[in-house]
């Protein structure tokens, strides 16, 4: 049912070394139930953690409890009007393949999400996001087993408070769910969304002469990342690693006087300056401490170059936060989660 003092080596994209007490690979959400049930009678009081690809997770210490590891990637499409369909997806689908899927099947709006790593079940926690779409624009329904009572949950979109790489799931409710399955509501007809700065930037460059198709803008945004972000598989990263801050107007007029070109997007709330950009300002790009590194194409991602601890990222990522607060009295968070 499941392995004890199991190294999660394999279920973090950072590549650090960490074990927990016990690793629990469910195919089945009666598999699922029946796995709480045991450990919350074995070992009522310790702690358990849900992770999918763990691409956006970092392990500062070895896990003292459970790990929990979903390997359904079944999916189903289901009709819902004339302009759109839902797919229903398990949780432990890889998201790019999930693309893919959806693509293949001619359901659209995903397509700026391409070559996001991860999971479908992660999207939904993490609301996962990039040139200008954010999943929980599309999720229409999560389907949850309860921790505590094994009850299986349906959440609409509504209830989960989603936010920039935000969600209830990483708040409110943190550890109290284990997603299953995420339904998305997905167009019929393809409607490019290329206005994100860099993304139309690169549309207009790159003087396509076919018109654009969902599989052909999945591929540009497939190539961009190759271009800015590590492979997990060269050197262990977990994406950004930070958010990219929102500041105020005033705050913001003040910085573009010191820093005419300073990229910037207006959102509800104010100001959004790119983090990375931020951090390229004081310095850190390519820059290495040990084994913990600053990426050398995109100052927002933080690499293992090998042997790094959970320490030492904490350690470089404490001293990019502080730096960038001493330079522009602006405070940056990481976006990754600190187990
Ligand atoms: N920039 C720099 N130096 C850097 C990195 C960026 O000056 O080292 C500048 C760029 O020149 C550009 C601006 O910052 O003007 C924005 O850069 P980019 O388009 O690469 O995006 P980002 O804001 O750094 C966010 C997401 C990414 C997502 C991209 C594209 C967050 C935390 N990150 O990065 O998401 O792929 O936009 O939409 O919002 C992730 O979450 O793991 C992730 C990779």
């Amino acid at each position: 049912m499941w392995t004890e003092n199991f190294s999660l080596l394999p279920y973090n994209t950072f590549g650090i070394q960490a074990h927990c007490k016990r690793f629990v690979d469910y195919q089945s959400v009666d598999e699922l139930r029946e796995s709480l049930k045991q450990i919350h009678h074995s070992f009522p009081i310790d702690p358990i953690l849900c992770v999918g690809e763990g691409s956006n997770l970092l392990f500062t210490k070895d896990f003292e409890g459970t790990v929990i590891h979903s390997s359904m990637t079944d999916y189903e499409i289901l009709p819902y009007n004339d302009q759109h369909a839902l797919i229903k997806a398990e949780a432990g689908l890889n998201w790019d393949k999930f693309v893919a899927i959806c693509l293949e099947n001619k359901l659209y709006g995903l397509e700026n999400l391409s070559y996001i790593p991860g999971t479908v079940g992660a999207s939904a926690v993490q609301n996962i996001g990039a040139y200008g779409v954010e999943a929980e624009q599309y999720i229409y329904r999560v389907y949850a087993i309860e921790i505590a009572t094994g009850e299986l949950r349906t959440f609409s979109h509504n209830e989960l408070n989603y936010g920039y790489r935000q969600s209830i799931f990483k708040q409110a409710w943190k550890g109290q769910f284990i997603i299953t399955h995420v339904a998305y509501k997905l167009s019929l007809q393809f409607n490019p969304q290329i206005q994100y700065g860099s993304l139309s930037k690169v549309i207009a460059e790159s003087g396509m002469s076919e018109p654009l198709t969902a599989q052909s803008l999945r591929e540009l945004i497939t190539k961009i990342r190759r271009t800015k972000l590590p492979e997990p598989t060269d050197l262990g990263s977990a994406g950004s690693f930070f958010m990219n801050p929102v500041v105020t107007s005033e705050k913001f007029q003040s910085l573009q006087q010191a820093y005419p070109n300073v990229p910037h997007y207006i959102v509800a709330d104010g100001i959004k300056v790119p983090a990375g950009w931020l951090i390229e300002q004081c310095g850190w790009k390519g820059h290495r401490q040990g084994a913990a590194g600053v990426y050398d194409k995109q100052a927002l991602v933080l690499v293992n170059h090998g042997g790094a601890t959970g320490a030492d990222i904490v350690a470089l990522s404490e001293a990019i936060c502080r730096s960038v607060d001493e330079k522009f009295g602006i405070q940056i968070k990481p976006e990754v989660n600190f187990i």
